[in-house]
């Protein structure tokens, strides 16, 4: 997969995962990472699926409405990427969050619904439940932060709940932070998702 690498100063740190939005790509959330976490390596990595020229991590057949067959090959592929990236890179593949925004955030979930041990945490800015009527994997102990908006367009206030209990069920440790606005990624999230981090390291239970 098209991506970038970035070797951080502190070995020990989370190895932070981007995963752009729709139309985006392996560039954008750098200075996301740079404000989240300044010492981690970072692989940011681009959608292998094109929308009308734009970059996405899976098909879709409607706006919200997922295309499942592509969700499942797409996060396999990115799952079997991640193994590949860690014995190239040499980072430890036991310490990665992932930090995905809109359908980024929905392979990130995607990757938690569907492996065990896919990620030692996530934070999902605005996402979506990738898929119903399926048994979550044991997710004992994960992190997750999830930011959502009080009146997001794309995915609704009960999506987020939704999502939230999901994880919840499956053992992951959910910190939901709810922003007054839409679907955009805000800077108060963004500062809420470094402390989540900094605060979750101090833990050191999985990371
Ligand atoms: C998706 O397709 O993953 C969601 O609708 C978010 C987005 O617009 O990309």
């Amino acid at each position: 997969m098209k991506h970038i690498f970035q070797q951080g100063k502190d070995a020990s740190a989370p190895v932070l995962l981007l995963l752009h939005g729709t139309g985006g790509n392996e560039h954008d959330l750098l200075p996301i990472a740079e404000m989240i976490s300044p010492d981690s390596s970072v692989l940011s990595v681009r959608g292998n699926v094109s929308e009308n020229g734009m970059p996405r991590f899976f098909r879709r057949l409607a706006e919200g409405v997922f295309d499942e067959e592509d969700l499942i090959f797409r996060t396999k592929e990115l799952y079997d990427f991640l193994d590949e990236a860690a014995e190239k890179y040499g980072f430890n593949r036991e310490n990665m969050v992932a930090v995905g925004y809109s359908n980024g955030a929905n392979i990130a979930g995607s990757l938690l619904f569907h492996y065990e041990r896919a990620l030692a945490g996530a934070i999902l800015f605005h996402p979506m439940v990738p898929r119903r009527g399926v048994e979550l994997p044991n997710l004992e102990s994960t992190p997750v932060f999830i930011g959502a908006g009080k009146h997001d367009p794309i995915c609704a206030p009960a999506e987020t709940e939704e999502l939230n209990e999901l994880l919840k069920s499956a053992g992951a440790d959910v910190t939901l932070k709810w922003q007054p606005g839409g679907h955009q990624l805000t800077r108060e999230e963004v500062d809420q998702a470094k402390e989540w981090l900094d605060w979750d390291s101090e833990r050191c239970s999985l990371l």
